[in-house]
């Protein structure tokens, strides 16, 4: 009977299993209030503006053959003046740009010339910010790799100032885009960093979390009626990872968070490691109590601004949520993929490389496409206008 009993029971997680591993993982989150997202058009003329946003991407297959960084070059250079791209941090895995005399120095500047090859005839704007990754991914050497980072991107791009904010400090860094809009840039990692960072109020006119806040809300408050981008490596909101968010699969199949073919059964193991990520132990996630503030300060400016945009990396997705008449844009799949859990206020999301491009019309309408990208080439995956 007892062996009956454990067939039975070995049957049954067999099946089980071989319901997960034949998931899709790539297969695009869509909310079912926007099945038919391909029914709705933005305006018929052209947009006025032209957004890109790549995130993540400091892993890319070397010499020119990274397809994610083709396609992004090939629709960059389909634009004219009227655009811009940012890349969102973690711009070179895994801990940033080491000194000059470093034996790693020349592998790293590789990674970050492949990037800035797809640009190199780009006719828009160009901006970087830094990711926790880009700090020395949050270790000692932190502001060191974060301002050889600036200096080595912006000599080889030969286009003056485009790392934001100077000097490794948070921001925020007012730009226009164009006469109606305006990009405010933030280094986050610079709030969550804990050795040193660049404090000094004449350098960077704030030297604490709350003069942050305050100058963020003042830039809003000068370019009220704009359309008003917010940039910055962390997500406010994330259905990913580092939101704590984690399906089924990632309790049996833990492994997968690593590398998404690995699907060896460790159920145990798989526990532990989601548990420990959903205990706000990690700096890097948002439940910690560190990264909570931020995202209160911020979240509360935001929310005083109907309309403003907020685009990020660090998930290695593609999202949209919009929460509180706030947009929020995960664009963080350059280089690697992480998973996307469904939730009601999820618009869309994608595990899967690709990018996005938000389009500004003269009507004032702002719409974002999601292009996801693979060997074959780029297609249009979801398409919504924002609030
Ligand atoms: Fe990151």
């Amino acid at each position: 009977m007892i062996n009956v009993l454990k067939i039975k029971c070995l049957a049954f997680v067999w099946i089980v299993l071989l319901g997960f591993s034949s998931c899709n993982l790539s297969k695009p989150i869509i909310h079912k209030q926007h099945a038919d997202w391909q029914s709705n058009m933005p305006p018929a003329e052209a947009p006025i503006f032209s957004f890109f946003l790549s995130g993540d991407g400091g892993e890319p297959l070397p010499d020119g053959t990274d397809p994610y960084l083709q396609e992004l070059k090939k629709s960059l250079n389909a634009q004219d003046t009227n655009s811009a791209v940012i890349f969102l941090g973690d711009n070179i895995y895994p801990s940033g740009l080491p000194s000059a005399a470093d034996p790693k120095r020349k592998t790293c500047e590789k990674v970050l010339d492949d990037q800035m090859h797809a640009y190199s005839d780009f006719k828009g704007k160009v901006f970087w910010v830094a990711g926790n990754h880009d700090w020395d991914d949050g270790h000692s050497e932190g502001l060191d790799k974060r301002l050889n980072q600036e200096r080595y991107i912006e000599a080889k791009s030969g286009r003056g100032n485009i790392y934001f904010p100077d000097s490794a400090c948070p921001g925020p860094s007012a730009i226009a885009l164009n006469d109606n809009s305006v990009l405010l840039v933030i280094d986050t990692q610079w709030w969550l960093h804990q050795y040193e960072k660049p404090k000094d109020k004449s350098l960077c006119g704030v030297s604490t979390e709350e003069e942050l806040t305050n100058a963020l809300r003042a830039e809003f408050s000068k370019h009220t009626g704009k359309t008003i981008f917010v940039a910055a490596h962390h997500p406010m909101e994330t259905c990913g990872p580092h939101g704590g968010k984690y399906p089924l699969r990632s309790h049996f199949f833990p492994l997968l968070e690593f590398n998404r073919k690995l699907w060896v059964p460790l159920p145990i193991l798989g526990g532990i490691y989601v548990f420990a990520r959903k205990s706000a132990k990690y700096i890097q996630d948002t439940p910690n109590k560190h990264y909570k503030r931020m995202r209160i300060a911020f979240q509360t400016v935001f929310e005083e601004y109907p309309g403003t945009v907020y685009v990020n990396g660090h998930d290695h997705s593609l999202q949209l949520i919009r929460k509180n008449k706030v947009n929020y844009i995960t664009s963080g799949s350059a280089s690697h993929i992480s998973h996307v859990v469904r939730k009601d206020y999820l618009d869309f999301g994608l595990a899967g490389n690709g990018f996005v491009v938000v389009n500004i019309y003269s009507n004032g309408e702002k719409w974002a496409e999601f292009i996801s990208v693979n060997a074959q080439g780029s297609t249009l995956i979801y398409r919504q206008k924002l609030d």
